[in-house]
Parts: structure tokens; C-alpha cells; sequence
């Protein structure tokens, strides 16, 4: 057996994984956001070690076989968060995480004295939620914090020092700090000079299969894990989702839809650029990486038609109807940007509209436009890999899209691709489980282990009529932006 334990935002899970990808225990602890202002969004690191310590207690306790068995841990972790370290390696304050948002100033400033070098060696464009904005604001306002410190972590990456006493950082983490550069993997002292970061605060890195040691005594005793048990380094969060759901290959695109939409896809050449367009980060397969467009609210947008205008029904019934309107939804659209948007528009105050009502339009039209906006915006993603000459061969749907069969179907129309699922969805714990069992030697690869571990189901193919139809309105959609980025609140 081996263990992903997937520390997330609002909670950990750990999943148990046998040598057939089977999921045989579950457990799952939750912590708080701590938002002491607007934009302020914390938590507390020793609350990350204490619930991950409880979730493997639990998790533990459900296996009634030898804890020997269980050979190999290791991670997905919440992005871009940081967690500062001291002399003695204790917390310095508390980590600033990937959604607080409070950095603007910090980005224009790293954007207007080093924006296009950092885009050239990070492959990524400045953002907020990143984490050399999250440095700089703490050198400018907390000083004193900031000269204590010898180490800044990622948050998984200090959970797994807390297992194991080791120091260090990954490449699919560190891809998402704005420090590391992408192609050479290693940290950029160029960028570190610029900003007055002394390069050793950044930890030593190492891939994301690799062992890092044994747990600590202290560690095994309270878990009930043997103390032989190996811990591996694991990964991003998205880059251990797309692991968990077989994207290992160029073949492969993923569109996920929770809360925001994403869609990653699997890139193998390190000069491919996308001149910050989509987010280029490593992957947590050796030499590989993968690109990524979000869509803010995806699922959101959904959840808000619900909450809005049918508060009390399951979305099985605000879906009800849908298959019989057109596809299109007799010209109705809609663009959902309600909390801005990500991709292609890095643009947080825009905002979302409904264009082309008539009379006849029920509330089921209503249903599918939302639906159909949200996979239009996702397709400007795929828009973009397909102007810069990338093939997007098969989608692989997880989240929300992946149930309901309109929703797929949709997909494989307004993409124009092969749409398929997964036979059983476990998200980036799986993935984080796969690395431990590749870094065990179980597998000679991530694909074989893939192989193994990961089938698909229930095709959909796009139709031919229905891709013509879809073309047409998305030019429509693309213009809807142009012609309201001027309205806010
Ligand atoms: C990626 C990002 C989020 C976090 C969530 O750039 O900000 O997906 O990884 O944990």
C-alpha cells in the first residue's frame, strides 16, 4: 500500500491506495481560513501538521493489515503559499496563502522593473496569489520577519518536513513561486538579486518522485505508520491532479470544472512558450511539464444561477430539461465573469452577462447558456494551444462537467475533440499516491503506474452539425468581452 495525502485549502484527505490504484481507506480533517482584512487569506502551519497527523490516525486505523505494508507516503499540495522559517526552523508568522490578494502593489512593481525577464525565465506572467509577491510584501511590511528568516517553504513541503525532518522543495511547487527557472530547474539568482532575496532562503530541490527519508520515530509512533516507512516528495496540487487523472502524455488535456475551471494539458519540449498566455509550470513527472488556463467561475457560475434562482432544488433538477433545447440555446449567451476572469483575460474587475433573450426563453435556456459559457470561456484556452500549433488530441473531463452527460457532450462539440472520464475519479491524492509508488519502485514510470492505476469510460464524440453551430456563437461570445469590459460595479 501507499498514502496521498492531498493538503488542500480548506481541508487534507488522505487516501490509501492499494498495488491495483483501489482506494482501500479514506480520512479527512478540515482547518479554517484565517481572513483577518479584505484580501487576507492565512493559515495556520502547525494546524496543517496537527490535522494531517489526526486524518493519518484515522486513515491508519482503518487498515487491519501489517503497518509494514504500507511502503510509501507522499503529497499534493495547495499552491504558491509561504511559509517562512527561522533559525531553529521554527514558523515565523503564519502562511500567506495562494488566494490572499493582498500583493497588487508588490506585482506592478515586479511587473514594471523585471516583468518580461521573469516571464522569460518563469514562463509565468506576475499574479497575485503567487509567491515572490507574498516575499516582497513581507520585506516591505514585516521587516524584522523577514531578516530572521533562513528558509521560505511551500505548505506541503513543510508538512513533509515536519514528517521527516528534511528540507526541501520540488520542481511543480517551486514552478509556482516566480523564482524558479522552469527550463534549467533551479532558482534564479538573477531574479533573487533583483529583489534582494538572499538565493539560500530557498530551499534544496529535488524531484517529485525522490525519497526524502524515513518517517520521524515521534512521527510513526503517533500515526501508528511503521517508522521504516518511506516519504517522497510529491507534488502541486494541479500537476498531482493531472497525474491522478492520467495526463501523461501530449496525447492528453484535462478540463476540470469545480469551483474555477481548468484546463492543463501535458507539454514534453521545455522551449515551448506561450508568452505567459497560460501558466507553464513542471510537471511532477521527471523532464515534463504541463501548461494550464483557468476560468475563475466555472462550477461557480452554476452554483450562483442555483442560490439565485433555485435555491431549493439538487442540480439534477435544475438540469432537468436541458437535453431537449438546442444546442446554443435558441441564442441566448453567456459570458461568467462574475468574479472576473483568469484566461485569456487577466482581468479581475470584469463581469459576466446574459446577451440575446427573446420571449420565448425559458428557464431552462438559461440553464444550458451558463453551461455552455463556461466550457466557451475554457475553450479560449484551448483556442490558445491550437493558434500556438499544439494538438489537442482528447479531453480527459473530472468535477462537475464529468456528471452530466449533456454537459460532456457539450464539451466534445465546442471543443471539437474526443471527450472522455475516468472510470473512478479520486483527484490529486491519487496522484500523490502514484508518485510514492513509482518513487517505491513499483512502477519503472509514471505511465506504467498510469496504466495500472487509471481507465477511462464513456466516450463522446463531437458532432459534426453541433461543431458548426458552436463556432458560429463563439465568435459571437468572444466579442462579448470587448464590447463590456468597460461595465462594473
Ligand atoms: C494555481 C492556483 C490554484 C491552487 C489551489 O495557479 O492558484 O489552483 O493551486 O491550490
Amino acid at each position: 500500500y501507499v498514502i496521498g495525502i492531498d493538503l488542500g485549502t480548506s481541508a487534507v484527505k488522505t487516501i490509501l491506495v492499494d498495488q491495483n490504484g483501489e482506494v482501500a481507506a479514506e480520512a479527512t480533517k478540515r482547518y479554517p481560513l484565517i481572513q483577518i482584512k479584505s484580501g487576507y487569506s492565512e493559515q495556520d502551519p502547525e494546524l496543517w501538521v496537527k490535522q494531517t497527523i489526526l486524518s493519518l490516525i484515522e486513515l491508519v486505523s482503518q487498515f487491519h493489515g501489517d503497518p509494514k505494508d504500507i511502503e510509501g507516503v507522499s503529497f499534493s499540495g495547495q499552491m504558491h503559499g509561504l511559509v517562512l522559517l527561522g533559525e531553529n526552523n521554527q514558523v515565523l508568522r503564519p502562511a500567506i496563502l495562494w488566494n490572499d490578494t493582498r500583493t497588487s502593489p508588490q506585482c506592478e512593481l515586479i511587473t514594471k522593473e523585471f516583468g518580461e525577464e521573469i516571464l522569460r525565465i518563469s514562463k509565468n506572467r506576475v499574479l497575485e496569489g503567487f509567491t515572490l509577491p507574498k516575499i516582497l510584501w513581507v520585506k516591505e511590511h514585516e521587516p524584522e520577519v523577514f531578516q530572521q528568516t533562513t528558509h521560505f517553504l511551500l505548505p506541503k513541503d513543510y508538512v513533509r518536513y515536519r514528517m521527516t525532518g528534511m528540507i526541501h522543495s520540488e520542481y511543480s511547487d517551486a514552478a509556482g513561486t516566480l523564482l524558479l527557472d522552469i527550463a534549467k530547474k533551479e532558482w534564479n539568482l538573477e531574479i533573487c538579486n533583483k529583489f534582494e532575496i538572499p538565493i539560500n532562503i530557498c530551499p534544496p530541490l529535488i524531484e517529485s518522485h525522490a525519497f526524502v527519508g524515513t518517517l520521524l520515530s515521534e512521527i510513526a509512533d503517533e500515526t501508528g505508520l511503521a517508522p521504516e516507512t518511506k516519504v517522497f516528495a510529491g507534488g502541486a496540487d494541479n500537476a498531482c491532479g493531472a497525474i491522478g487523472a492520467g495526463i501523461l502524455s501530449p496525447m492528453y488535456t484535462l478540463c476540470s470544472i469545480g469551483t474555477s475551471g481548468v484546463i492543463l494539458s501535458y507539454e514534453d519540449d521545455k522551449e515551448r512558450d506561450y508568452n505567459g498566455k497560460v501558466h507553464f509550470f513542471n510537471h511532477g513527472n521527471p523532464e515534463s511539464f504541463y501548461s494550464m488556463g483557468v476560468t475563475l467561475s466555472a462550477g461557480q457560475s452554476l452554483t450562483w444561477f442555483k442560490d439565485t434562482f433555485a435555491k431549493n432544488e439538487s442540480f439534477e433538477q435544475l438540469m432537468e430539461g436541458i437535453d431537449e433545447i438546442p444546442a446554443g440555446s435558441n441564442g441566448l449567451l453567456f459570458t461568467p465573469y462574475l468574479f472576473g476572469e483568469r484566461t485569456p483575460y487577466p482581468d479581475s474587475s470584469i463581469r459576466a452577462s446574459f446577451i440575446g433573450m427573446n420571449g420565448t426563453h425559458k428557464r431552462e435556456h438559461f440553464v444550458r447558456a451558463v453551461m455552455e459559457g463556461i466550457i466557451f470561456s475554457l475553450n479560449e484556452s484551448i483556442e490558445i494551444y491550437r493558434e500556438e500549433g499544439k494538438t489537442v488530441d482528447t479531453i480527459i473531463s473530472i468535477g462537475g462537467g464529468a456528471k452530466s452527460d449533456v454537459w460532456l457532450q457539450m464539451q466534445a462539440d465546442i471543443f471539437n475533440t474526443r471527450v472522455v472520464k475516468l472510470k473512478s475519479e479520486q483527484g490529486p491524492g491519487l496522484g500523490a499516491a502514484m508518485l510514492a509508488a513509482f518513487g517505491a519502485g513499483w512502477f519503472s514510470s509514471l505511465e506504467e503506474c498510469a496504466n495500472q492505476f487509471i481507465q477511462f469510460t464513456d466516450e463522446f464524440l463531437p458532432q459534426a452539425e453541433q461543431v458548426i453551430n458552436y463556432k458560429k456563437l463563439f465568435k459571437i461570445y468572444q466579442l462579448i468581452y470587448l464590447n463590456t469590459k468597460e461595465i462594473s460595479e
